[in-house]
C-alpha cells in the first residue's frame, strides 16, 4: 500500500516540508538538494538487504548483487579521487573519524586538531565527543591576525606535543586548506595525516581547491554538503597500507551492516560528479560565494578571515550589537536559513555566538547565480541593519519567497 493511502499523517508532514523547502532561501552550508537519480536509490528495493561484511566475504546469502554494487562505488570513488583503498561503508563522516581513530590510534594517543570554537568539527577531539574521551586532544587555532590558520603555530604545536596524528578540514572555515603544508609538519613530527573534507570535497573533485589525496595518509567525507548528494554516509580512502586496518574498524569496529540503498545512491553520485556539469556546478558554487561575501561586505557586515575561497561564508556580528542565535531566527523569520556559529575568539557559548554561517552550494543547485546572490546579500544587509523594523522585514520575507519561487528543487540545468 502506498504511502498517502496507509500514513496520512507522514504523508502530510513530508509534502509540508517539501513546502517548506520550496519556500525558503537555504543558505545552511551542509545542506544540498540531492539529485532525482541519488534519490530514487535511497528510495529502492536495495533497503531490505543485509550485507554485514565486504564483498566476496559476506556474512549470509545473496549479495551477490549487493557485492557488484559495492564495488561499482568503490571503482568509481578510486578513480574519482586517485586513492588507493576506499571504504564506502561509513554510516556518516563522524562515523568514519571514529573509525579512523580507531585504525591508527591507541587509547591515549596525542592527536592535534582543529579547534572546534575557531571552525573544526566535535568529531576532532570535543570533550563531549568520543574522540575527546578516548584520546589525548591538542588544538591549533587560527591566528588571530588574518582568522586563517597559521601554519608555523601548528608546527610549533606539534614540536612540542608530538602527536601521532594531525587532522587538517574544517567545518566553519572559509579558507582554502593548504594539505601539503601540514603534510611537511607531519613529516617532521612523524606524525599521520588525516584530511577530513567533508564541506571542501566538491571544490576538491572540481580542482578548484587543494587536494588532499597526495598529502594525506587518510581522507574523510560526507556526501551531502558540496558534494550533493546522500545522507547517512561517510567515505574514506587512505593509502593501500592502512587499508585493512580501516575496514576492520569499519566493520565489525564500529558499526554493523552496512545500508545498501545509500550506498547505490554514492555510486550514482560519484558517477554524477565525473561529469562535467559538476565541475560547471562547482564553478557556480564558488563564484556564488565570492559574490554573495562582496554584496555583505559593501554593506558594511564583517567576514571573518575578511571573505571567503570556498563555498562558507561567516558573518562577525559583533559590530552589529546582535548575537548569532537571534540573527538566525531573524533570518528564517524572512525565508532565509542559516546557522549560528561560533567565530574565532567569540566570547559568546555556543548556543548564543557572534556570528553566523552561509553556504552557497544548496542554492546554486537551485539554479542561482551572480544576479541572485546579489540580490540576497541585499536582503541579508537589510535585516542585520534594521532588525527591529517589522515593515521593513516583512518586505524582504516578501521579496524572498518570490526569489525562492522563481526557482524549483530539482533544477535541470545542472543534472
Ligand atoms: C569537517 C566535518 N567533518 C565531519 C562532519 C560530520 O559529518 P556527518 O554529519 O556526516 O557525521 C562534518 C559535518 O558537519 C564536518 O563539517
Amino acid at each position: 500500500m502506498s504511502l498517502k493511502l496507509f500514513d496520512q499523517e507522514v504523508f502530510q508532514l513530508i509534502r509540508e516540508e517539501e513546502k517548506r523547502q520550496k519556500n525558503t532561501l537555504d543558505l545552511i552550508a551542509s545542506e544540498n538538494y540531492a539529485s532525482q537519480a541519488t534519490i530514487e536509490a535511497q528510495a529502492s528495493i536495495l533497503a531490505n538487504k543485509l550485507a554485514e561484511g565486504y564483498i566476496g566475504k559476506r556474512l549470509c546469502a545473496g549479495c551477490e548483487v549487493i557485492d557488484k554494487i559495492e564495488k561499482l562505488a568503490i571503482e568509481r570513488a578510486k578513480a574519482l579521487f586517485g586513492a588507493e583503498h576506499v571504504n564506502i561503508q561509513c554510516l556518516s563522516a563522524t562515523q568514519a573519524n571514529i573509525a579512523v581513530y580507531s585504525a591508527l590510534l591507541d587509547h591515549g594517543d596525542a592527536v592535534l586538531a582543529p579547534k572546534l570554537s575557531h571552525g573544526g568539527h566535535f568529531s576532532h577531539g570535543s570533550p563531549r565527543h568520543i574522540s575527546g574521551k578516548s584520546y589525548r586532544f591538542f588544538h591549533y587555532g587560527v591566528s588571530t591576525q588574518n582568522e586563517q590558520i597559521d601554519i608555523e603555530e601548528v608546527e610549533k604545536i606539534a614540536l612540542e606535543k608530538r602527536p601521532k596524528l594531525i587532522i587538517a578540514g574544517m567545518s566553519a572555515y572559509p579558507r582554502k586548506i593548504e594539505f601539503s603544508q601540514f603534510r611537511k609538519v607531519t613529516d617532521k613530527v612523524g606524525a599521520l595525516l588525516l584530511a577530513d573534507i567533508a564541506h571542501v570535497v566538491g571544490l576538491i573533485i572540481a580542482n578548484l581547491h587543494p587536494h588532499p589525496v597526495p598529502h594525506a595518509d587518510v581522507v574523510t567525507s560526507s556526501t551531502h554538503k558540496t558534494f550533493r548528494g546522500p545522507r547517512g554516509c561517510g567515505i574514506i580512502m587512505c593509502r593501500k597500507e592502512f587499508g585493512a586496518a580501516i575496514d576492520e574498524a569499519v566493520f565489525p569496529g564500529n558499526q554493523g551492516a552496512p545500508v545498501m540503498n545509500i550506498i547505490a545512491s554514492r555510486a550514482i553520485l560519484l558517477k554524477e560528479a565525473m561529469s562535467p556539469d559538476f565541475t560547471r556546478y562547482q564553478m557556480q558554487v564558488l563564484e556564488n560565494a565570492r559574490v554573495l561575501a562582496e554584496g555583505l561586505a559593501s554593506h558594511g557586515i564583517r567576514l571573518v578571515s575578511g571573505g571567503t575561497d570556498t563555498h562558507l561564508i561567516l558573518i562577525d556580528l559583533r559590530q552589529l550589537g546582535l548575537n548569532g542565535n537571534e540573527v538566525e531566527s531573524l533570518l528564517y523569520s524572512v525565508g532565509i536559513a542559516t546557522n549560528k556559529n561560533l567565530i574565532p575568539f567569540d566570547e559568546k557559548p555556543p548556543h548564543i555566538t557572534s556570528g553566523v554561517r552561509l553556504g552557497t552550494a544548496a542554492l546554486t543547485t537551485r539554479g542561482m547565480k551572480r544576479p541572485e546572490m546579489e540580490k540576497i546579500g541585499t536582503l541579508i544587509a537589510r535585516v542585520l541593519l534594521n532588525p527591529a523594523n517589522e515593515s521593513e522585514l516583512l518586505k524582504v520575507q516578501k521579496e524572498s519567497l518570490s526569489l525562492a519561487r522563481k526557482f524549483p528543487l530539482f533544477s535541470n540545468d545542472w543534472i
